[in-house]
């Protein structure tokens, strides 16, 4: 399940530090993050990448220049660190920002790509998520990424690139082309049903730049954060989904190509949010060798508040993906036809739910299913 391919030739999974702790990081918790990616099966699950985001560091630059870590949250610094992540069969990853200063107010990277990118190497670093806050307004923001990306290949160490600019600029037009592995399409994600439905609709018609080597970022994900974050703009008054929500906004990530980033505090989830996280059969659209984009697919009389998507696999099967983002339950109606299956074929497709894991027959014309307000239903077609 985890990247066989080319270092970033699939859509990242693994855990990030904002959305629960955002400044409230510290050693010790990633040490217990690391451990608990293996004692709650996350890692044999594919995830693979431990990300510590904004707030890591010193203020200031050392006098030669140097990024560092803050010796009170990182007593024993980040190489340490890196080291122990390592010994837990994981990858170690870190934040930057293309500005002057980091969105917390932290040494940026701007105008000081090579130097960092070294001190990253020599740390152990395997993945980067690379901010756009304080961004000079005379720099091209497009040129930022690519010169990161040069001092990313050229550090000595296999550093991914994660771009995390929130859609601007275009970013989905020119992204692919500097050598990021993935690009943060959107603002940032709130713990709540609202958030996680305007990021996927904002993407919708955005699928055809997706393909294998560089990924639609729709941000980390907020599956089991129940309400809980430091950070009251994620997770303020009457913030939390109920676990089909969490459900619905993990298939959703996962048939869209999107990296898949933890941002719950994975030490203490329950065992509905590890059953989400850990479904082998969603992972596997996600992780798909060929990352084929979906397309959206309507039917007549599908009412306006469902969103259906259908896409190719490796080997022959199809995904098929709908939500309800309505307030009542609804049928979604596919007709056979508007995937490219003409009747007269003699064929039919074999329904298997992703979500129960069970058959749900053979289907030669028509494909119909009832989704729960906010129920996102997940199929493996097979054709036969
Ligand atoms: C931005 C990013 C977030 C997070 C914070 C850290 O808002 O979009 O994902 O990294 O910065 O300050």
């Amino acid at each position: 399940m985890a990247n066989t391919l080319v270092h970033g030739a699939l859509p990242a999974l693994g855990w990030n530090s904002w959305n629960t702790f955002s400044w409230k990081i510290h050693e010790k918790l990633i040490q217990e993050t690391a451990d608990a990616m293996i004692s709650t099966g996350l890692r044999d699950a594919g995830y693979e990448y431990v990300v510590i985001d904004d707030c890591w560091s010193l203020k200031e630059r050392d006098a030669n220049g140097r990024i560092t870590a803050d010796p009170e949250k990182f007593p024993g610094g980040m190489k340490a660190l890196a080291d122990y992540v390592h010994s837990r069969g994981l990858k170690f990853g870190m934040y930057s920002c293309a500005g002057t200063h980091t969105c917390g107010g932290y040494p940026g990277s701007f105008d000081h790509e090579f130097t960092d990118a070294e001190t990253f190497a020599s740390w152990g670093v395997d993945y980067l998520k690379y901010d756009y806050c304080y961004r000079p307004a005379s720099a091209n923001g497009e040129n930022l990424y690519r010169r990161m990306a040069i001092a990313l290949r050229n550090c000595g160490r296999p550093i991914l690139l994660s771009a995390c600019n929130w859609g601007q600029d275009n970013v989905h037009q020119w992204i692919r082309g500097s050598g990021a592995s993935s690009f943060r399409s959107t603002g940032d994600i709130q713990d709540n049903w609202q958030s996680i439905k305007n990021i996927f609709l904002s993407q919708i018609d955005k699928t055809c730049y997706e393909g294998t080597g560089c990924h639609n970022d729709m941000d980390m994900l907020v599956v089991g954060m129940r309400g809980n974050a430091e950070n009251t703009y994620i997770a303020g008054k009457d913030s939390g989904c109920s676990d089909m929500e969490y459900s619905s906004h993990f298939s959703l990530w996962a048939i869209m190509n999107s990296p898949l980033m933890i941002g719950c505090d994975i030490r203490n989830m329950s065992d509905e949010t590890r059953t989400i996280l850990t479904n082998p059969e969603i992972l596997a659209i996600n992780q798909d060798a060929e990352c084929r984009p979906p397309f959206r697919v309507g039917a007549w009389n599908n009412n306006t508040d469902l969103v259906c998507l259908w896409r190719p696999l490796t080997g022959g099967d199809y995904a098929y993906a709908c939500v309800n983002f309505g307030d009542t339950p609804r049928e979604a109606s596919l007709q056979l036809f508007d995937i490219g299956l003409p009747y007269a074929s003699g064929k039919a497709f074999q329904a298997h739910n992703c979500i129960t894991h069970r058959d749900e027959g053979l289907h030669r014309e028509r494909f119909v299913c009832g989704l729960e307000s906010h129920e996102c239903k997940v199929y493996r077609m097979k054709l036969v």
